[in-house]
């Protein structure tokens, strides 16, 4: 398996490093080098999303380098670990989600292997963006660390880094999105053009614009975060041992 460790998880705290892999990358180089260690008895792929220390917006964040230089360290499957807003009332501060499907709603990023003078021009199929192998053995972790989550809902994913206004949240939730983040694409549709099996572990971190009667602040979203990077280690370390 191969991590990709969002806000709030930019080390592996637990992970017996074994090497860090510097690597380049045709599209450049990853937001960090990928770090191959032991975690929870088994070998895993490490890689900080916003980089170590955390310092690349959610919108700068080099997708195609971190999912290609993921590959050329070995990976064969992808759990992402995302810091979300709360959308669908079920998704409060603390909820975690297994997202079955996604909207993206992102521009300007570069999103896709397939570009260029191609030999053929290529169009995956995106039905179902998500592993659902991978979303049955993450909700069956969350269960056994009793954590309050959802195994559905629907990412919409935003271009970030300022948060959404009140009306794109209420159209957000009109479109069925469920919860909001600013990653998950186009990570998710380059793991598939890459053919590695990919899921997300959403940890809701704030209501999302209009939700509650408080304005968003950083202070709530890393308390948050703090309160719920225990489970997620929890979860991850029982995934990786099974
Ligand atoms: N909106 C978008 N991305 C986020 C949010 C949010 O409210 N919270 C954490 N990531």
């Amino acid at each position: 398996y191969a991590i990709i460790g969002g806000t709030g998880l930019t080390t592996l705290g637990g992970l017996t490093m074994k090497a860090a892999l510097h690597i380049d990358t045709p599209y450049g180089a990853p937001s960090a080098a990928v770090l191959r260690g032991d975690y929870a008895g088994r070998e895993v792929l490490f890689l900080a999303r916003h980089g170590h220390p955390h310092r690349i917006p959610p919108h700068q964040v080099n997708y195609r380098a971190n999912l290609w230089a993921l590959r050329e360290a070995g990976a064969t499957a992808i759990i992402a670990v995302n810091a979300v807003g709360g959308i669908h009332a079920a998704m409060g501060t603390g909820h975690f989600c297994l997202p079955h499907q996604i909207i993206d709603y992102t521009y300007g990023r570069e999103h896709t292997f397939f570009e260029g003078e191609l030999e053929h021009v290529t169009h995956v199929d995106f039905s179902h963006p998500y592993d659902s192998a991978l979303r049955l053995k993450l909700s069956q972790a969350l269960q056994a660390e009793r954590a309050a989550f959802s195994s559905h809902g629907v990412y919409g994913c935003t271009q970030g880094p300022r948060l959404e206004t009140a009306a794109e949240i209420a159209r957000m939730e009109r479109d069925g999105c469920d919860i909001v983040g600013m990653t998950g694409m186009p990570e998710a549709g380059l793991a598939r053009e890459l053919v590695l099996p990919y899921a997300c572990l959403s940890l809701v971190v704030n209501p999302a614009a209009g939700k509650s009667r408080s304005l968003i602040t950083m202070a709530e979203i890393e308390r948050a975060l703090e309160d719920g990077m225990s489970t997620v280690k929890a979860v991850l370390a029982r995934v990786l041992a099974r």
